[in-house]
């Protein structure tokens, strides 16, 4: 699958080395390509990769956003024509959002008119999505919104970089809630001081 990963920081670069080691072409979209913060992760997946966010959302059919979530009003514009293509929102609106929008979910689903848009990876660090593995187990991932095609895609993204299983929280009315579930986690990860090295996974009887 072409993948675009629109931001180029911890969460764009652990998803692409993932999504590139499970065999997918992943092109990354950045403001300035190459950069001197993207340079340590050209050195592990290739300048080459590095594009314009036009240019990579152009080749993929698959656009991941993992920039602050308010940024987001400055990338759709960047998008060009996203017809046929699946956008996955991995952004939380926790410390700043998209001036008049709940989330930058719900600032893309209405910038762009797509029905085609997923939230997911966004509810674990991103060292989880470099290594989702503990003790020889994956990890969940989770995802929400209306559209099933596009949560059924970001399910088999998930488990193909090593996720157990992705987990279904719902329609569009479960965002806002798959976003306090990231801050779930960021609250004991970081403001409880359990550290980052810590993991969601259902069991059941
Ligand atoms: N960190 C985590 O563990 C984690 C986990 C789950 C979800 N998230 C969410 O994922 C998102 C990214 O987090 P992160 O930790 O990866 O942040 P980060 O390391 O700061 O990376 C953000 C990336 O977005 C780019 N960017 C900023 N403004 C942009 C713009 N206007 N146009 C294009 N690109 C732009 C930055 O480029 P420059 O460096 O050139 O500015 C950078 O490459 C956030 O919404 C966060 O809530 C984070």
């Amino acid at each position: 699958m072409n993948i675009a990963l629109v931001g180029t920081g911890n969460v764009g670069g652990a998803l692409a080395q993932q999504f590139i080691k499970a065999g997918h072409t992943v092109l990354m979209g950045a403001k300035f390509p190459l950069s001197e913060k993207s340079i340590l992760l050209a050195t592990k997946i290739g300048e080459d990769r590095f594009t314009s966010i036009e240019n990579a959302a152009k080749q993929s059919e698959v656009i991941i956003i993992t920039t602050p979530p308010d940024m987001v009003l400055q990338v759709i514009p960047q998008l060009g024509n996203i017809t046929g293509k699946t956008i996955i929102d991995a952004t939380n609106s926790i410390r700043t959002r998209p001036e008049n929008y709940a989330t930058a979910y719900h600032a893309i689903k209405a910038l762009t008119q797509s029905d085609v848009v997923v939230k997911c990876f966004n509810t674990t660090g991103f060292e989880n999505m470099l290594n989702p593995t503990y003790s020889g187990q994956g990890i969940d991932m989770f995802c929400a919104g209306d559209n099933k095609a596009a949560k059924q895609l970001a399910q088999q993204l998930s488990t193909d970089i090593g996720f157990a299983t992705c987990y279904d929280f719902g329609g569009d009315d479960k965002v806002e809630l798959l976003e306090k579930f990231a801050l779930s986690w960021i609250n004991l990860a970081i403001m409880q001081g359990i550290g980052r090295d810590l993991a969601f996974k259902i069991i059941r009887r």
